[in-house]
Order: C-alpha cells, then sequence, then structure tokens
C-alpha cells in the first residue's frame, strides 16, 4: 500500500475527496459537501484541505477555512475545520490526527489565532487530541410551530420573492454588519451563502428599502433559521409569515446566539418561555494564545471596568508564557511570569476563555473567573 501525505488537496484529488466525505457523514441523504460547504471546497481553499492518500486515492480528509472576524469590538482570525473523515478500512493509524495537525501548522503559519469546530460529544476526544477543547454552547435555540405565528405581530413590510435575494446582497451586507456579531463575510462569499441549497432568505421591505433578513434552511446540516439581522419589528413580521406558512406538524428551529442582537431581543420580547439550551458541540483551539489576548484586549480592558491588576499564565502544553496588566487606561500583554501566576493547559485555557463544557467542569480561579467567558458565537450560515 502507497500511503502519501498529509498534504494539500489538489483539484484532480476533489472530486475523490467530495465522495469519501459524502459517503462517511451523508449517507442516505441527496445534499452533497460540495454545495452544502461550497467555499471549502473551492480551487482556492484547496491549501487548507488536508488529505492522505493511499494508493493515489483519498482516504482521509480534514478541511479548514480561514475567516476574519470581527466581535465585541475584537478583530481576530479563525479557522473553522469542515467535517472530517478518515474511510472505515484506514482507521486508527493516525491519518485523521495527521491531516488536522496539517491544519493547525497552517493556521499558525498564517497567523490565524483561534480555530472551532462543531461536532458530537463521542469525537470530543479525536479533536482533544488536536488540542480542541468543547466549551459552554453559545447560543440557545426556539422550536416554534404554526401554532405560535400569532405571538409575532405582522407589521404589515413586504418580503421581496425569494428569486430577488442576489439584488439585496449589498443591503443584507449592511444589516448584518450592522450587529456586534460576526465573521467578516465578503460580498463573494455572502453570495454563495445566501444561495446555499434548501436555503431562503426572507429580506423585508419598507417603501422598497431592505430592513431586515432572516434565514432559513431546510437542509439537514443547517436546519431552521440560522440568522437573522436588521428592524426588530420587520423580523416579527418575518418570523409571523414564516411560521403562519409551516405546515400544521412541522417546528422551525431558532438558533438564537448568545450576544445582544436585535434578532435576540425580538425573540426574548416575544417568545422568551420557550427558550431552550441549545446543544452544538462547539470546539475551540487556542492556536496562539498570546494573540488571542492582544485581539481580545478591547473586550478584556472593558470587562476589567477600571480594576488595575496584573497576572500571567503559562500554558503548560507549551512552556508559553503571557502577563497581563490592566491599568486605569489600557491593559498590557507581556510574556513574563507575574506574582499573581496560572499554569494552565491548553484545554483548560480554552474553558476558562470560552466557558467550561458539562463534559469537563472547570472552574476557573480569580480574577480569570470574572473576566471571562467571552462568548464567541457563531451565525450557523457561516458554519461549515
Ligand atoms: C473521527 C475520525 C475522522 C478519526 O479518524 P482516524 O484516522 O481513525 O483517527 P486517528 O487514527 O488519527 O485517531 C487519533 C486519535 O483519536 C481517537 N479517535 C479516532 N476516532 C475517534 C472517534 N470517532 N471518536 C473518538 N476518538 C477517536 C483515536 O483513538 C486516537 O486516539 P488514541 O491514539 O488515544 O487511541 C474517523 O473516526 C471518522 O471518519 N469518523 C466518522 C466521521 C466523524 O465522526 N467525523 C468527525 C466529525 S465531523
Amino acid at each position: 500500500m502507497h500511503i502519501e501525505g498529509p498534504e494539500a488537496c489538489t483539484p484532480e484529488d476533489r472530486d475523490g475527496v467530495v465522495t469519501l466525505i459524502d459517503s462517511i457523514l451523508r449517507i442516505g441523504s441527496q445534499q452533497t459537501m460540495v454545495t452544502d460547504y461550497p467555499l471549502v471546497y473551492r480551487n482556492d481553499n484547496l491549501e487548507n484541505v488536508t488529505i492522505v492518500r493511499a494508493n493515489g486515492k483519498p482516504v482521509a480528509v480534514v478541511p479548514f477555512i480561514p475567516w476574519s472576524t470581527h466581535h465585541e469590538g475584537c478583530e481576530l482570525r479563525v479557522g473553522i475545520i469542515s467535517p472530517t473523515g478518515t474511510h472505515p478500512n484506514f482507521r486508527g493509524h493516525g491519518f485523521g490526527l495527521q491531516c488536522l495537525n496539517r491544519g493547525i501548522a497552517r493556521m499558525n503559519e498564517r497567523g490565524i489565532e483561534l480555530s472551532v469546530l462543531w461536532t458530537l460529544v463521542p469525537t470530543f476526544r479525536f479533536y482533544n487530541h488536536g488540542g480542541f477543547q468543547a466549551v459552554k454552547d453559545q447560543g440557545s435555540c426556539f422550536t416554534l410551530t404554526q401554532n405560535q405565528a400569532g405571538w409575532f405581530q405582522d407589521h404589515g413590510e413586504t418580503i421581496a420573492p425569494p428569486g430577488e435575494v442576489q439584488k439585496h446582497l449589498p443591503a443584507i451586507q449592511k444589516l448584518r454588519h450592522a450587529e456586534p456579531i460576526g465573521l467578516l463575510r465578503n460580498d463573494d462569499r455572502a453570495a454563495a451563502l445566501h444561495s446555499l441549497p434548501l436555503l431562503t432568505t426572507y429580506v423585508a421591505l419598507r417603501d422598497d428599502q431592505p430592513v431586515a433578513y432572516l434565514a432559513y434552511s431546510q437542509s439537514s446540516n443547517k436546519p431552521g433559521v440560522t440568522e437573522a439581522a436588521g428592524d426588530q419589528l420587520a423580523l416579527e413580521t418575518i418570523m409571523h409569515r414564516l411560521l403562519a406558512a409551516t405546515e400544521t406538524e412541522e417546528t422551525v428551529e431558532i438558533f438564537c446566539p448568545l450576544c445582544d442582537t436585535n434578532f435576540s431581543r425580538m425573540l426574548d420580547r416575544v417568545c422568551h418561555s420557550e427558550r431552550e439550551p441549545f446543544v452544538e458541540g462547539t470546539m475551540f483551539r487556542i492556536n496562539n494564545v498570546p494573540g488571542l489576548f492582544r485581539s481580545l484586549s478591547p473586550w478584556l480592558y472593558r470587562r476589567a471596568a477600571g480594576q488595575t491588576m496584573t497576572f500571567s499564565i503559562t500554558v503548560t502544553d507549551t512552556n508559553e508564557t503571557v502577563s497581563l496588566e490592566f491599568n486605569h487606561d489600557r491593559l498590557t500583554i507581556g510574556d513574563q511570569r507575574q506574582k499573581t501566576h496560572f499554569d494552565l493547559s491548553r484545554l483548560d485555557l480554552t474553558s476558562v476563555v470560552f466557558g467550561a463544557h458539562p463534559c469537563r467542569p472547570f472552574n476557573p480561579p480569580e480574577p480569570l473567573a470574572s473576566l471571562f467567558p467571552y462568548h464567541f458565537p457563531i451565525s450557523i450560515l457561516d458554519r461549515s
């Protein structure tokens, strides 16, 4: 058996990779990874799709796609890991982990401070090997039916025909970027994501001007309301019409990010009693500890609320030390050990920064417990 890799997927490998990953994660489905996650398998991202070949055929794959993000005043680069798979005959030989590690090395080369993925609890262990830690859920969910359509008032906006979504993209982009949350989606990526199979983007117009939008998908990988932004009353109108048009037995899942957005405020006002936990299996990997703290500085400074304190953390896996010195007027990030010091593994530090997952409880010491967690919900539309 001739094994090659881990290395980048080439355009010639792409069909074999998609066949492989569909045969593992799209069994019995009409959906395929290449249209479910179109940005991941484009030529310009293939360097970030790592594969292992056996006798010339892909047998293991771990893709990621880089994003720039702007969230709560912080700018950082994130690598989203896309569905991962090893052919059943080739499992347990380390190929999955080798692919994951090449992806992480590539993120480090490109200055991507953080990586994220969503998976099921049984595979947490696999990703733990790559330094990913499951964290607390970054959102909640509502499951509604036609019966609840009347809870949402119809304020009379016009809903643009679904075929017009591309025409309204510039306005959709503006509405989205006005929210405090999100990956920085350029127009090209936005056009691809709003064209996903089984997805409809409803755009509410007032005087012919888009004032809100809501993306609703009937796919298996992104079911329900995956994203919404804009004017609260117009969002209410869209929800009313969406629910009123569903079949009696049908349920509509709504993802609500752990963040103060117009959509979350509207849902709180109309149906807070229906809020439920959203079990999403988010795992983060802090690729660059000082880099992440530097990126989070604006938020950390606000959280410290004028307190003066200094502490340091050593990440025991790499022996890397980062210090944080909060003064009244600024936060200084350094690399010297301080009197107040914590030794933490990469996994424990991830639990501190993003909040611990119930399957791996972790109680951070002060002042870490008061400063964190940093909620970093990522729109379902952007997930890959
Ligand atoms: C998860 C998967 C990609 C791992 O591939 P692999 O090539 O067999 O993994 P490796 O041989 O590199 O395993 C590395 C480590 O992870 C562990 N591991 C592997 N697969 C695992 C799984 N499904 N669940 C938990 N741990 C797993 C291995 O035991 C090994 O740890 P060990 O050395 O302590 O025993 C493969 O099992 C698979 O394709 N599963 C189905 C698809 C899936 O669940 N993908 C992930 C979600 S998108």
